[in-house]
């Protein structure tokens, strides 16, 4: 990729894309800012090499209109407070005012312009409005590494005005998803857990060309307990993937890939804060009852799995861990990855979000800010955003 530290930057206006999409709560207040901390390397060089940041982002999904519930105000404050700088917000993401904006901005300023969303041309990826975006600045940084999959004005298109180049978190996120994917060192692992095996199933698939050992838990293992013949009581389950967890199970074993499932589960008759949990042999789950926790000796078997491989990917936490009674399962794992002295990159999401709650986060190599764009790269699909930085470092 062609990288920033290769840019003449001096006095130069400089379009970040940046992914600030951040988890929110009901009053819009940020709940978690690592996605902006993560961006703030990329930032600070820019303002050190003496040229004008003008920050691009989406916010939510506000379906091409205006939609005050996702605007970037209260990031732009944030920003301004974790940021060594002057911060503005733009009332706009194109148009004479912001340009107005740009043409004001002085040495130290950094320039956020407002949700590129509220725009329906920016995720039709439309060329007048890229070329507008592109108009704001002399060179393109895309660092949105979260939203590298989406192929969109902002992350894509802009690069056919401008030169472009990869920013320091993108760079980074890259390098670390692709160490994983080709490291040679074994044993090399991926523990794939969350609800749904429809997001995953190509994601699976490649890892299987990749891995020596997959564990998988949560409620995507249901899909693959009942693939095998076992009865799994009322547990959520993909019934029109049945057949694709079987040719999966069946990949493993021509390829050699050790695919471990559940032996056990912690189970109850209903999924609430009050359910009554049951610890059960998975051969045992009676008629009435779902699986909601890996149980027990899973975490044993999981833990010792952990604790000799020298590599691992970790996406998708292990049960209903929101409700305490189905939390274990998914804390002991992360506990183990933390203590393993593997490699170890997590996979965005609601998993990054456990081990940062969990305070763990120094304990793991790596902890994507991606969960689409993570899941896709792991799966070997090209990111847009991540190819525009290739194509242009190809061509010079
Ligand atoms: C994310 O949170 O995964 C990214 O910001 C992408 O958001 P999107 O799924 O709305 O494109």
């Amino acid at each position: 990729m062609r990288s920033l530290r290769d840019a003449e930057l001096k006095g130069k206006r400089v379009l970040v894309r940046v992914d600030f999409n951040v988890p929110r709560d009901k009053e819009g207040n940020i709940i978690d800012d690592i996605k902006i901390r993560a961006a703030l390397p990329t930032i600070e060089y820019l303002l050190k090499k003496g040229s004008k940041p003008i920050l691009m982002s989406h916010l939510g999904r506000p379906k091409g209109k205006v939609d005050e519930r996702f605007s970037l105000k209260k990031i732009a404050v944030h920003l301004n407070n974790i940021l060594n700088a002057r911060v503005g917000l733009a009332g706009d993401c194109i148009g004479p005012e912001v340009e107005k904006a740009v043409r004001t901005m002085q040495a130290g300023d950094v320039l956020l312009l407002e949700n590129v969303r509220f725009h329906h041309e920016e995720e039709k990826n439309d060329r007048e409005f890229s070329r507008q975006l592109a108009a704001l600045g002399d060179l393109f940084v895309n660092d949105a590494f979260g939203s590298a999959h989406r192929a969109h004005a902002s992350t894509a298109g802009i690069a056919d005005f401008l030169p472009t180049y990869a920013g320091f978190l993108l760079e980074k996120e890259v390098e670390m998803l692709r160490n994983v994917l080709e490291s040679p060192e074994c044993p090399r692992m991926a523990i794939m857990g969350g609800a749904k095996v429809a997001d995953k199933l190509g994601l699976i698939g490649n890892l299987m060309e990749k891995m020596d050992i997959i564990l998988i838990g949560g409620g995507m293992a249901n899909t693959f307990l009942k693939a095998q013949g076992k009865n799994i009581g009322q547990s959520i389950c993909e019934e029109n993937l049945l057949q694709e967890a079987r040719n999966l199970l069946d990949k493993s074993v021509e390829k050699k890939v050790q695919l471990i499932l559940p032996v056990d589960a912690v189970a109850a008759r209903e999924m609430s804060s009050e359910a009554q949990a049951l610890t059960l042999n998975i051969d045992d789950i009676p008629d009435d009852m779902m699986i909601l926790d890996i149980g027990p000796r899973t975490i044993e078997e999981f833990s010792q799995a952990i604790g000799k491989a020298n590599t691992i990917i970790w996406n998708g936490p292990m049960g209903v861990y929101e409700y305490p009674q189905f939390a274990r399962g998914t804390e002991e794992i992360t506990r183990a990855i933390a203590r393993s002295s593997a490699v170890s990159v997590i996979g965005g999401g609601d998993t990054a979000v456990i081990v940062n709650n969990m305070g763990l986060e120094k304990e793991i190599t790596h902890i994507s800010t991606g969960g689409g764009a993570t899941l896709e790269f792991l799966e070997g699909i090209v990111l847009p955003g991540v190819a525009v930085c290739e194509q242009q470092a190809a061509m010079v």
